[in-house]
């Protein structure tokens, strides 16, 4: 096999956006997942408003109420009143049991705080977290003397002596009166940038060491919720975290693996934190907006046209939150939350996998108020789930012809699929609307590999469809993988590109894939022949090449799915001060359904140098195998 790569004339360029990552509060991504706080149901809003909690010690009646208080906070009107009787330490009070245990890394600091009122002294809480069998692994203790004012806040920190994957939090209370509890909150001190109450630095890290050109959140069929009630609202996610109203999570306990009736979005990740993200990884922030419509595979509720106002209003203010001057209403929530700088959002979707006349009128309607006041914002829409059917090509038609900046398919489909639409874009029409691969992942038949499917075989699948977005750059602009994380504890949805537990992340294969492709993304199309045609699964291979005209490289990438190792040639034309060394990277691997777990990742990319002799490059390509190679002129 020649794999001829001619350099003398680029073609178009690739996107700094072409390959992101796609975040969804699914698989416990936030609330017990990126967001670090451990302690699950914090405020008592969740509909059992003990959930999570477990009362220690005899109790009388009234010694434990929750209250429920519109006048004390409209968006967190649940609150504990707490009697002690003259109780010792280690007699009353109450366990928090985490998102299916807390994480406790040895060493670490952990912020502990509370709001909570009382009328008189009398009252010393100890704060303990217990391991898995019971042993005090930190603790700390104050006396909740009354303030000034009504509410109090009170922080604190230990330090955990001994690492644990399912620690719990008890308080105790000692003393003599009545105390009003809220917002009991553990962090651990070791957040991303170290930021209070942030995010888990080791899931961040995962995405920063990707350089994703974009972000895509917060969903999914989160952003149109279960029923319009519960759709994602992001005003009401901004702001001091007590204030956030919290819902129940669009995948409580649906499509469930584990049973998860314990999952909602407290919000503490809310779109101010999304920004921050984004620009802390160097992604342009690609928020998606509810269009009025909650999810068309639930309640599939729908607003009238006459009401729609107020959600193409959300959609203009959101544009003020990002970026108006920090002295308009929404520029001024930002710099108040500490950002008087904008966020430079250049992008915004409208809808998530929402279809037919409905999705269509709706679509027209924020078109035409959002082109009218933001003309600088490009819009995203959607044309769903269903990449061969008529509905998808009814939808990417009439947004074709409304001039759609970009067309959001996604598709799930299994790794044949991906192989046979390697040449899918290859005719798309070159001008007007840009694809946004928005939602993409090669799923294995489960009852083949077992449930959580990520294998090495899906993800060389998913390398091979990338050659031919990475061919089609001029009309792709991105593509991201989804979901992006799962809890190994608690999933609704499999294969995901990182699996996570309390304590440990792992990159899937295809977590290697996607890396490899975003680090090696080039700034231009380069053509690459075999016998005179693209590569798009002659001989079981598929290959793409770009340039980096920045880093001064030709970078290919080619893919073997077959089982056979295939031995090949590149040969690179219209350079002839190549570097006579040049560098492979290998993602292989001989068992096609491998997997990586957290102690065990066998799916590893492998850099080795090669010769360059006479501007061509010999390569022996691996079974089930993605390779870039790296050459400097
Ligand atoms: O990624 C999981 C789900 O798949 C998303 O929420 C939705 O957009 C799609 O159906």
């Amino acid at each position: 096999k020649t794999f001829i790569v001619n350099a003398s004339r680029p073609g178009a360029p690739v996107q700094p956006t072409m390959y992101g990552v796609f975040f969804e509060d699914i698989n416990m991504g936030a609330d017990g997942g990126i967001y670090a706080e451990l302690v699950k149901n914090r405020s008592f809003e969740f509909n059992n408003p003990l959930m999570g909690w477990t009362v220690n010690g005899k109790k009388e009646e009234g010694d434990l109420l929750v209250l429920n208080s519109h006048t004390y906070n409209k968006a967190n009107p649940n609150f504990l009143r707490l009697k002690v009787h003259n109780r010792r330490k280690g007699e009353w009070g109450l366990t928090n049991e985490g998102f299916r245990g807390m994480g406790i890394r040895a060493g670490v600091s952990y912020q502990l705080s509370m709001m909570y009122r009382t009328a008189k002294p009398g009252i010393t809480i100890h704060a303990e977290l217990m391991n898995a069998k019971g042993k005090v692994i930190g603790h700390t203790a104050f006396d909740a003397a009354p303030g000034t004012g009504d509410w109090q806040t009170k922080a604190l920190s230990f330090t955990a002596a001994e690492q644990d994957t399912s620690a719990k939090l008890t308080l105790w209370l000692e003393g003599n009166g009545t105390i009003d509890l809220d917002m009991i909150s553990l962090f651990p001190g070791d957040t991303w940038k170290n930021r209070p109450k942030g995010l888990r630095a080791d899931m961040v890290q995962m995405l920063a060491d990707m350089k994703p050109g974009f972000i895509r959140f917060p969903g999914g069929c989160i952003v149109e919720g279960r029923d319009l009630a519960n759709r994602f609202q992001w005003k009401k996610t901004v702001g001091p975290v007590e204030n956030r109203e919290l819902i129940i999570n669009r995948w409580n306990t649906e499509f469930n693996h584990r049973l998860t009736p314990d999952y909602y979005q407290s919000f503490g990740l809310g779109f101010f934190e999304y920004f921050q993200l984004a620009e802390d990884i160097g992604a342009a922030p690609l928020p998606i907006l509810n269009c009025g419509m909650a999810c068309q595979f639930n309640t599939a509720e729908l607003v009238p046209m006459e009401d729609l106002q107020p959600y193409i209003q959300d959609a203009i203010d959101l544009v003020e939150f990002a970026n108006g001057p920090a002295t308009s209403t929404w520029g001024k929530v930002r710099a108040d939350m500490g950002h008087p700088e904008p966020f430079h959002l250049t992008m915004l979707g409208v809808g998530n996998e929402n279809w037919g006349p409905q999705y269509i009128e709706r679509a027209r309607a924020f078109a035409a108020a959002l082109k009218a006041k933001h003309p600088e914002i490009k819009l995203v829409f959607s044309s769903g789930t269903d990449p061969n059917g008529a509905r998808f090509d009814f939808l990417n038609d009439t947004l074709r012809k409304m001039n759609a900046d970009f067309i959001d398919e996604h598709y799930y489909r299994s790794p044949e699929w991906f192989l046979a639409n390697a040449a899918r874009y290859d005719n798309y029409p070159r001008n007007g609307s840009k694809v946004f691969a928005g939602e993409y992942a090669a799923h294995e038949d489960k009852n083949f590999v077992g449930s959580d499917r990520n294998t090495l075989r899906a993800a060389i699948a998913e390398a091979a469809f990338l050659t031919g977005l990475e061919r089609n750059a001029d009309v792709v602009h991105m593509a991201s993988y989804a979901p992006l994380f799962a809890s190994a504890e608690a999933w609704q949805w499999a294969p995901d590109l990182i699996w996570v537990n309390n304590l440990q992340v792992v990159g899937t294969p295809s977590y290697q894939v996607q890396k490899l492709y975003s680090l090696n993304k080039g700034t231009h199309v380069l053509p690459l022949l075999s016998a005179n045609k693209p590569v798009t699964g002659q001989d079981s291979l598929y290959a793409s090449a770009v340039i980096d005209e920045q880093k001064k490289e030709i970078i290919v990438k080619v893919v073997n799915v077959s089982q056979q190792a295939v031995t090949g040639k590149i040969q690179l034309q219209g350079k002839n001060n190549l570097s006579k060394t040049a560098t492979l990277t290998t993602l292989a691997g001989n068992d096609p359904v491998a997997v990586n777990r957290f102690n065990n990742q066998p799916v590893a990319p492998v850099e080795t140098a090669v010769a360059v002799n006479k501007q061509s490059v010999a390569l022996t390509l691996a079974p089930n195998s993605l390779q870039v190679l790296r050459i400097k002129y």
